[in-house]
């Protein structure tokens, strides 16, 4: 029996010997790994915010069209087109918007007691419901649909050509 418990002693000790420098072993390779994670997890992290301020600051700075375009992408591109019917602009259908008409329009507007512009004449009219739509708000239309960003999106030659071409579109009885 002696005989036999002492290789049975023998194992135990080896066992726990053995253990230990498992969990000792295992301990060293946890604080490797802690010591170099941190490290990666940041790295991975600023690049990612990088990427992502990158991303806004793209998307905020290039506008939407240069103004050298032909004006149905202006429009196309812009945006206006999928909310407005604008008259000979091809894709142009009437949705949230509504129709450009503002060679008739923007007088009317103007004359409108409800208008509390800083618009004097048509033209002005017309830049002002493009960079601050809410200034007036067009009878049965919703409010805060019309993006407000468009100042900064537009160059000053894209408007200048939106509304060139909107002021020249009459309403059709
Ligand atoms: C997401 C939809 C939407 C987009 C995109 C949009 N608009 Fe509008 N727009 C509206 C709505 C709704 C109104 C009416 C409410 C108001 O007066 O703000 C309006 C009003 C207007 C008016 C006043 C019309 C009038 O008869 O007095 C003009 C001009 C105008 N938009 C031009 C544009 C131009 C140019 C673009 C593109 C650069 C554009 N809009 C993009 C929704 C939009």
């Amino acid at each position: 029996m002696a005989a036999h418990k002492k290789p049975g002693q023998w194992n135990k000790e080896t066992i726990i010997i053995v253990g230990l420098m498992c969990v000792v072993f295992l301990w060293t390779l946890n604080r490797v790994e802690l010591e170099n994670k941190p490290q990666e997890e940041t790295a991975d992290k600023i690049e990612k915010t990088q990427d992502e301020a990158k991303q806004v600051v793209e998307k905020a700075l290039v506008p939407l069209a240069t103004g050298k375009e032909p004006i149905d992408k202006i429009f196309v591109q812009s945006g206006c087109a999928a909310c407005h019917m604008i008259p000979g602009i091809r894709v142009a259908k009437d949705r949230e918007g509504p129709k450009l008409e503002l060679g008739t329009n923007a007088r009317r507007r103007l004359a409108d007691p409800n208008y509390h512009g800083n618009a004097k004449t048509e033209w002005e009219y017309v830049q002002e419901s493009i960079l601050n739509p809410g200034a007036y708000i067009v009878q049965g239309y919703p409010d805060r649909v019309m993006p407000r960003w468009y100042g900064q999106k537009l160059t000053a030659g894209a408007l200048d050509k939106i509304i060139t071409y909107l002021l020249k579109i009459e309403e059709v009885p």
